[in-house]
């Protein structure tokens, strides 16, 4: 049987392939559980997996990617996991910066940084200040956000401000998020099943399109990251109107 997605070259139409991705990755824990080992290293593999998907980002000409690795819901987790995921980014931090940095990779946090323990948010700021210059990929890491909390955090920054209620438009509204002056997503995907957004990126996702596979974030390797892009590829955007648009 012909497979329409055959049709689509091994090299994406860059025109074509979306500046904004963002993922929800998803099912660390049931990975791990499959292999009888501890949640923990499901979460060590998820973050291996990452380093393929920035390969394929730069590869496939995505322009920004942005991870959610951990929600402000996240802190009801137990403690030995908190503490287990704060590790993780602490380490990917000291192990990956260099080799990212040379790559062209723009870090930047997305979330509330005062939360985290006080090594972490150093390290964090010092990640985004060495590669504040880069512009071959901008990496947004969602850690400790939550998109109703960054909204409400922007309200009470206009209220601060002073802005009169007649200059409050969408655009002065997307100025005061994580994610000001950053296109929105154009393509979200969310691994492991689920069905839901998790209070991710609710304002910028407002027109996103949708990608969800039944694969195990640790498992979503180049060639699956590519179909979904394909897909995305294949799909007409109307942002409510008539005839497909090439953007909102
Ligand atoms: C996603 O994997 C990573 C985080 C939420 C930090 P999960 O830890 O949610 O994995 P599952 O959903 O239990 O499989
Ligand atoms: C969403 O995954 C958050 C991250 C991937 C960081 P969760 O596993 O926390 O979400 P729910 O609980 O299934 O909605
Ligand atoms: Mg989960």
């Amino acid at each position: 049987m012909e497979n329409h997605q055959n049709a689509i070259p091994e090299e994406l139409p860059p025109d074509k392939v979306p500046r904004h991705v963002a993922i929800i990755m998803d099912g660390n824990g049931r990975w791990a559980r499959a292999r009888g080992l501890p949640r923990r290293a499901g979460h060590e593999a998820g973050t291996e997996n990452l380093r393929r998907i920035i390969r394929a980002c730069v590869e496939f000409g995505v322009k920004v990617l942005t991870i959610y690795a951990f929600s402000t819901e996240n802190w009801g987790r137990p403690q030995w996991e908190i503490r287990a995921l704060m590790h993780i980014l602490e380490n990917v931090i000291d192990r990956e910066l260099d080799e990212l940095h040379q790559e062209g990779v723009q870090l930047r946090h997305l979330g509330e940084l005062d939360r985290l323990p006080g090594n972490l948010q150093r390290k964090v700021r010092q990640a985004i200040e060495m590669t504040k210059d880069n512009d071959r990929l901008i990496l947004n890491v969602a850690f400790n956000y939550g998109g109703r909390d960054e909204i409400v955090r922007a309200i009470r920054h206009i209220v601060e401000d002073g802005i009169p209620p007649e200059d409050i438009d969408e655009a002065l509204v997307s100025s005061y998020l994580y994610t000001a002056g950053l296109p929105d997503p154009d393509l979200i995907i969310r691994t492991s099943g689920e069905l839901r957004i998790s209070n991710f990126l609710i304002w910028q996702g407002a027109y996103s399109e949708h990608y969800y596979t039944p694969t195990l974030w640790p498992d979503f390797d180049r060639e699956e990251f590519r179909k979904a892009l394909v897909h995305y590829i294949q799909r007409e955007r109307r942002f409510g109107k008539l005839e497909p648009q090439t953007s909102g």
